[in-house]
């Protein structure tokens, strides 16, 4: 009994201390796992608000992405809407400009008629009544030509129906002449009209002498207009901020323009005021016809004036070089060259001249900047006849023609002819161009003249051949 009784004591003891050994690190155990299972719940419960805000970001970014979506092709829309709009305002505008230019055109051909008469009745005998009743016929018939020459400008301006016409011609010769003709009015109203031309104007210039006159004519026709005493003067310098411009100022001592009309005046139908419109006559197109016409002269136009004394008309433009242009004027121009020439220039102011003497004969002028791209541009089609510098950059002159003629040769072509231009007038250049296979040499400075004579007897023959070619080609 009492050894059963000692075994289940010591069963009991040794239990009781395996409890306490185990309870200790079981109690700190559950503890651990609970503090892990927080942390899951918690990781878990942040992931999960991670998620919702992830998804709510999506949606919004989704929203706003619809949104401007539809943004974008409202946009879209209205870009083309107005873009047809304007199309539709433009063809609109051209088919007003194109029916204004037609009718007065339509307009002033019986308008002509009435003022040729009305000037062979004025010189029929007549009684001072009657000469005074058809001088005021006269008169308002040629205010009305006026005018319609005025809206017929206007609106094929407007229409860009205005293209330039460049030639060489006397500067002052021009300017003298339109002087000349408004001497009697400017005497009439007691006003000095004065022409003033710096000592470096070219005397020659070659620009679209109608328009020029134009221009001038109607900055003067306005000083005279708006000035009651003192003078009128023209001056012309050449542009000190532009080399290839010219700047004429039309000076007054008229009654000047207050500050705030100054922009306006240069718009169509803009007149400072209505009295004076009653008062001076006119429509208001002047000046903007004039900053048109500049505008295509590469040039811009303005005035600086103060009311009650004076207004300065200015404007600039664009000029060719004179000195070779002022020799086409005087040479006979000849026969129209009516040719495809190329070009192939190293230095630019040469370009310019021959390009525009070419041009004056009547010639189409492709230009090539150096050896390469004329054999490139020969590769690809055909001309009359190449005008080649012989001192250029890369492959020159000689070389480049030897080439020609080398290919010529190799596809059995026609022969070309090649005039060469150059500063050295040597006989050894001379012979040394003809042997690479050059047809003629012109040494610089050429003259028009000159230039068709080197290129008349070549081209005679080829451009004939080649246009009977193209003739058979199409
Ligand atoms: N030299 C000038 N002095 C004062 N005002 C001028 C002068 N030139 C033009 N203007 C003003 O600019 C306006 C517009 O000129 P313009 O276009 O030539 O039209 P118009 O001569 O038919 O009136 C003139 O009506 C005038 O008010
Ligand atoms: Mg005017």
């Amino acid at each position: 009994m009492v050894e059963i009784y000692d075994d289940v004591t010591a069963l009991a003891r040794a239990i009781s201390a395996a409890r306490r050994r185990i309870v200790g690190p079981t109690v700190a155990l559950m503890g651990l796992l609970y503090l892990a299972l927080l942390g899951v719940v918690r990781r878990a419960t942040r992931i999960q608000q991670q998620k919702d805000a992830l998804e709510r970001e999506v949606a919004e970014r989704t929203r706003v992405h619809r949104e401007s979506q539809a943004a974008l092709a409202e946009a879209q829309r209205a870009r083309r809407d107005a873009e047809e709009a304007r199309a539709a305002a433009d063809r609109a505008s051209h088919a007003k400009s194109i029916f204004l230019a037609t009718m007065s055109h339509e307009i002033r051909t019986p308008l002509n008629g009435v003022i040729g008469m009305t000037e062979v009745l004025l010189a029929d005998p007549l009684t001072e009544t009657q000469r005074k009743q058809l001088q005021v016929v006269h008169h308002s018939a040629l205010s009305l030509l006026r005018l319609l020459s005025d809206l017929l400008d206007f609106s094929r301006l407007e229409a860009d129906a205005v293209q330039l016409h460049s030639a060489p011609f006397s500067l002052r010769g021009v300017l003298d002449d339109l002087l000349a003709g408004m001497q009697p009015r400017a005497r009439q109203r007691g006003l000095a009209l004065e022409l003033r031309i710096d000592p470096d104007v070219p005397e020659h210039i070659a620009a679209d002498e109608a328009r020029v006159r134009q221009v001038v004519g109607n900055l003067l026709t306005n000083a005279l207009k708006f000035t009651h005493v003192g003078n009128v003067t023209l001056e012309v310098a050449r542009d000190p901020a532009s080399a290839d411009r010219l700047v004429f100022r039309v000076r007054d001592t008229g009654i000047g323009i207050a500050a705030n009309h100054l922009d306006r005046i240069f718009r169509p139908f803009e007149q400072v005021d209505g009295t004076n419109t009653r008062r001076h006559g006119g429509a208001g197109l002047g000046l903007s016809i004039c900053r048109r016409l500049v505008e295509l002269m590469d040039g811009q136009i303005g005035v600086q004036s103060r009311e009650g004394q004076g207004s300065t008309f200015w404007f600039t433009m664009r000029f060719q070089p004179a000195a070779a242009l002022a020799a086409a004027e005087d040479a006979d121009l000849g026969q129209t060259l009516d040719a495809d020439v190329l070009v192939v220039k190293d230095d630019a102011v040469n370009e310019i001249v021959a390009r525009e003497m070419l041009t004056l004969m009547g010639c189409a002028v492709t230009v090539a900047s150096g050896g390469e791209e004329a054999l490139d541009k020969l590769e690809h089609r055909t001309f009359d006849a190449v005008l080649m510098d012989l001192h250029m950059a890369g492959i020159d002159g000689i070389e480049t023609t030897r080439r020609i003629r080398a290919r010529e040769t190799l596809t059995a072509a026609r022969r070309m002819p090649i005039v060469a231009l150059t500063a050295d007038a040597f006989p050894q250049t001379r012979a040394r161009c003809v042997a690479a296979g050059m047809d003629d040499v012109l040494a610089k400075p050429f003259t028009f003249a000159s230039l068709h004579a080197a290129l008349q007897p070549l081209l005679g023959a080829t451009a004939a051949i080649n246009r009977a070619a193209t003739a058979t080609d199409s």
